[in-house]
């Protein structure tokens, strides 16, 4: 839902938490805030990306923390940006997470005689603290007690010092030379000493120490993360960027794999359950593709958000998470009532030091590099070949590629691809109909999200031959039909489609306008993605829209 950072130290506070922030904006881009100590908190706020934040301000803070909003309750606008401050001026605070219970919270308030400016849960949280009594440890401890929900915070004393503690939503705190670091992701957190909370851990930060409250216990522990400047080089958006950055992405991902030990993970298990969110799910169920052709293998696919997880798990099943960030609030709840039944987890994750990688038993590493864009593109590609490369070697031992020229295909492939046509045909649609079958149903789930999520368009993938069952009523001589086939049967769709142009409906066959017998069927979904890709890409371009950071969207949606 949000990024919280915060920094204490001998730097200018307020620039350490702007670099600290845009290191998470990919957590939400809705609006943003920052609180810096100066005589008193001060907070800045702004709606829309960071840059629209006061880039400086008159002083040298060494506190200050701040927010990058994705809204959940409230909606985007000033009063409802973090920071949030008590009615008595006491606290400042941000917060990542829903509060189940803010409303009832809020109705003992306001009869109390507190008013609210927002419509948060966060002020919620802020005015109840300042209305609790005793001395501040205790006020807080009575208050993680009372807030019923997920929250990770950063809260602001009137003298300065600073309190942290979270509930299920992460909170890392790291201790590095030139002084003290606070983030709700630990990808953002350069080398230091850290330490990721737990639940009920209540820790003061002061100008000079950092002192564990309420029984917590510190293990600072090294970390190590060489946070890297990203930059856009010769590409005007890190979509288009890392859609052309995937055929690296997927060496660097083949040279990690070989030098793992991949067959040993699945020795002791042959039933499998692929879970993911959005992009990551779609590549499960190209993992499903292939590994379900395994006769001794048992695969099932569910999303994150809708799976539930047994009581009791069966020792010959693997959970198997695909979740780029690690950090997916959905994944992670899955992820911790596996571990609480004593289920053994396989994340396949581009973010080696992330929340699910804490949590799971096996890891495979994509190499990917770092995505930006909020639309998974070129990590999706790196998925998919994690997935191609473990059901082969499940199946025949080893794994055979000659992977520079797979790389070489790829890339000259990429390069050959031209949507421009396509995009001034569909940019102005309001509804896109996707039709293919088996696998490339598969491929047209991930399509159409691409196409949703960054050209706003309301799209409808179908199995090909579902489409007379119903939705061809919505076939009229406007309609402009998507179609899919990477198999080696050209003929495979003929008939849907001359149901479709007998109805005065438009074919766009996907497949006839790239050359896939370049590559042999079993890496077909590789290549056959990327012209949507492209397609979604300069589609939201035409319209205007900012294909990097789509509307009411996050990279990561870190709560549930
Ligand atoms: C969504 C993103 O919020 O989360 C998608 O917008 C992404 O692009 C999905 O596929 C899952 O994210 P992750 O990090 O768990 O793969």
């Amino acid at each position: 839902m949000c990024g919280i950072y915060g920094y204490v130290g001998k730097n200018d506070a307020y620039q350490e938490v702007l670099k600290g922030l845009s290191r998470l904006q990919y957590r939400g881009y809705d609006s943003s805030g920052i609180a810096y100590f100066n005589d008193g908190f001060k907070i800045k706020k702004a709606i829309g990306t960071l840059d629209n934040l006061p880039q400086s301000v008159n002083c040298t803070p060494n506190i200050a923390f701040g927010h990058t909003r994705w809204a959940t309750n409230g909606e985007v606008n000033i009063d409802n940006t973090h920071p949030h401050i008590s009615y008595n001026k006491e606290f400042v605070l941000v917060h990542n997470g829903i509060i189940k219970n803010a409303d009832i919270i809020k109705e003992d308030l306001i009869k109390k005689g507190i008013s609210f400016y927002s419509h948060t849960d966060t002020e919620v949280i802020v005015n109840l603290l300042a209305c609790l009594s005793g001395k501040i440890e205790n006020r807080l401890e009575k208050l993680y007690k009372l807030l019923d929900g997920s929250f990770s915070l950063i809260i602001g004393y009137k003298s300065g010092d600073i309190y942290i503690m979270k509930k299920f939503s992460p909170l890392n705190i790291l201790k590095a030379d030139d002084g003290i670091y606070i983030s709700s992701d630990v990808s953002s957190l350069k080398d230091g000493f850290l330490y990721s909370l737990n639940d009920n851990d209540l820790i003061m930060i002061t100008k000079n120490d950092v002192i564990a409250l309420a029984n917590t216990k510190i293990d600072f522990k090294m970390h190590v993360n060489k946070i890297k400047e990203f930059s856009l080089g010769r590409f005007k958006n890190y979509m288009l960027k890392e859609i052309f950055e995937t055929p690296k992405g997927i060496e660097k991902t083949y040279n990690y794999l070989q030098k793992q030990n991949v067959r040993k993970i699945f020795k002791h298990f042959n039933e499998f359950t692929l879970i993911g969110c959005g992009t990551a799910y779609h590549s499960c169920l190209i993992g499903e593709e292939y590994l379900i052709k395994i006769p001794k293998y048992k695969v099932k696919c569910c999303l994150a958000s809708n799976y539930r997880v047994l009581k009791k798990i069966k020792r010959n099943h693997l959970h198997i998470i695909v979740s780029q960030s690690g950090e997916t609030a959905d994944c992670i709840k899955v992820a911790e009532q596996i571990k609480n039944f004593n289920g053994k987890i396989l994340l396949i994750t581009n973010e080696e030091t992330s929340t699910m990688a804490q949590i799971a038993d096996y890891k495979i590493i994509t190499r990917a590099g770092k995505e930006l864009a909020v639309a998974s593109t070129k990590t999706y590609c790196a998925q998919v070949f994690v997935f191609i490369y473990i059901s082969q070697l499940l199946l025949n031992k080893k794994f055979t590629i000659n992977i520079k020229k797979f790389i070489n295909d790829l890339e000259e492939y990429i390069n050959k691809i031209n949507v421009k046509s396509l995009v001034n045909k569909l940019k102005e649609k309001d509804k896109l109909i996707l039709i293919g079958k088996d696998i490339d149903y598969a491929l047209l789930l991930e399509a159409s999200l691409k196409i949703r999520e960054i050209d706003y368009i309301y799209t409808i993938p179908m199995y090909s031959g579902e489409l007379k069952h119903g939705t061809l009523s919505l076939i009229d001589k406007d309609s402009v039909i998507i179609s899919l086939n990477t198999s080696s049967d050209k003929s495979k769709l003929d008939v849907v489609k001359n149901e479709i142009k007998s109805r005065g409906g438009e074919v766009i066959a996907i497949d006839e306008m790239v050359d896939l017998s370049i590559i042999s069927e079993r890496f077909r979904p590789i290549f056959a993605i990327i012209p949507f890709q492209l397609m979604s890409y300069y589609i939201a371009l035409k319209k205007g829209f900012n294909p990097d950071m789509p509307r009411n969207l996050a990279k990561s949606v870190t709560v549930e």
